[in-house]
């Protein structure tokens, strides 16, 4: 086992150094910036010209991604929804022959999951699998499946197959609007060179990181808070569930505007906050993470260096500039370290967290 960390001490970190990799292998053939154009042999030209709707299914993780995919979805003019696989029994919205269900798994094999596309399959939606496996249930149950290409994951908590998801939920949902709308939409001129710069300022980003010293200086605090609106709502519930899987530690994400409904009940000097900048109202979220602030919180920004949070915050964790649907990417490869040194200083064990499965085939 030691032998397949290589240079680490865990997987859990080699797993997040190898996001450039991972991300790079998603990529390839995949998109071609020179030309501005979404290059998805995966599916048929025209597969999504019907899709009036779209409703992602997945847990844990994966829900989040699929999160991020559902956001940018409605931000490219296609209605979607993200829903918890499990709740699909009991809540799922109407469907019909114009609905596309994406499930999205790494393992392909989550069980609930896997009830949840059998429903959508059988009320006679067309399926699209998102996974990591080759040849999995999900894979092999739905109508089409898009793989993410990012290698094994050996960590219990997921780190490069959420990247990849995420990276792969943005393509499909221009390839979907591309196709409604008969057009590219207009927001994939930024996108794809920045897509193509991604592996590079993950890269640079591991290399400055500075998430060991954030982490040390809160790692015996009562409650830990994270913060994001939009793309970044979803990455604050990502860094939330990181933290708890492996340092045992007490911790939650919530939007930003939510944190003066309740929340800030709880917020004290002990409750570090974690604030996530996307560039979506920021403005909004920085009064939020002042709000927390004034109660004594520390605040740790997660954004670019020349950031008007750089000055506010207790501290700054740096993420390089690029296109905003990919600001909450970096940050999240900031959260997924300030949760390792966090739990390595614990010493918890990272890789096989109490309790937890990587695959649960149970419902
Ligand atoms: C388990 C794992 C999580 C994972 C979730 C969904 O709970 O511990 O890390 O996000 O399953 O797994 P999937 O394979 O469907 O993405």
């Amino acid at each position: 086992e030691q032998a397949g960390k290589g240079e680490y001490d865990h997987f859990m970190l080699k797993e997040i150094h190898e996001q450039p990799t991972s991300l790079t292998q998603a990529l390839e053939g995949r998109i071609d910036p020179e030309n501005g154009r979404i290059a998805l042999s995966d599916f048929e030209p025209g597969t999504f010209a019907d899709v009036e709707s779209v409703q992602l299914l997945a847990c844990g993780t994966s829900y989040h991604a699929a999160l991020y995919g559902s956001l940018a979805l409605n931000q490219a003019g296609i209605q979607s929804t993200a829903l918890l696989a499990n709740e699909y029994s009991v809540s799922a919205p109407p469907i019909d022959d114009e609905t596309l269900v994406i499930a999205v798994t790494q393992s392909g094999e989550t069980a609930d999951t896997l009830s949840a596309l059998r429903q959508a399959n059988a009320a006679g939606a067309t399926t699209v699998t998102v996974t990591n496996v080759v040849g999995s249930t999900a894979a092999r149950e739905a109508d089409e499946t898009l793989f993410i290409r990012a290698g094994p994951e050996i960590g219990v908590a997921a780190t490069k197959t959420f990247s990849s998801q995420a990276v792969m939920l943005l393509l499909l949902g221009q390839c979907i609007a591309a196709d409604h709308h008969g057009e590219p939409p207009a927001d994939l001129e930024t996108l794809l060179p920045a897509l193509a710069t991604m592996p590079d300022a993950i890269d640079g980003l591991l290399e400055t990181s500075e998430a060991d010293a954030i982490a040390e200086q809160y790692a015996h605090s009562q409650s830990y808070f994270f913060i994001g609106r939009g793309l970044g709502f979803s990455v604050a519930l990502e860094g939330a569930l990181k933290f708890k899987e492996i340092t045992y530690e007490h911790a939650e994400g919530f939007a930003s505007g939510e944190l003066k409904h309740g929340p800030l009940a709880l917020v004290t000097p002990d409750t570090p906050v974690f604030a996530v900048f996307t560039g979506e109202e920021d403005e909004k979220t920085l009064k939020n993470a002042e709000e927390a602030q004034t109660r004594g919180a520390p605040v740790v920004a997660v954004c670019p260096d020349d950031h008007r949070a750089v000055d506010v915050a207790d501290e700054h964790l740096s993420i390089p500039e690029t296109a905003p649907d990919l600001a909450g990417l970096l940050a999240n490869v900031q959260l997924q370290l300030v949760s390792y040194h966090a739990a390595d200083l614990l010493d918890r064990p990272i890789d096989k967290p109490r309790n937890l499965a990587k695959s649960v085939t149970v419902e």
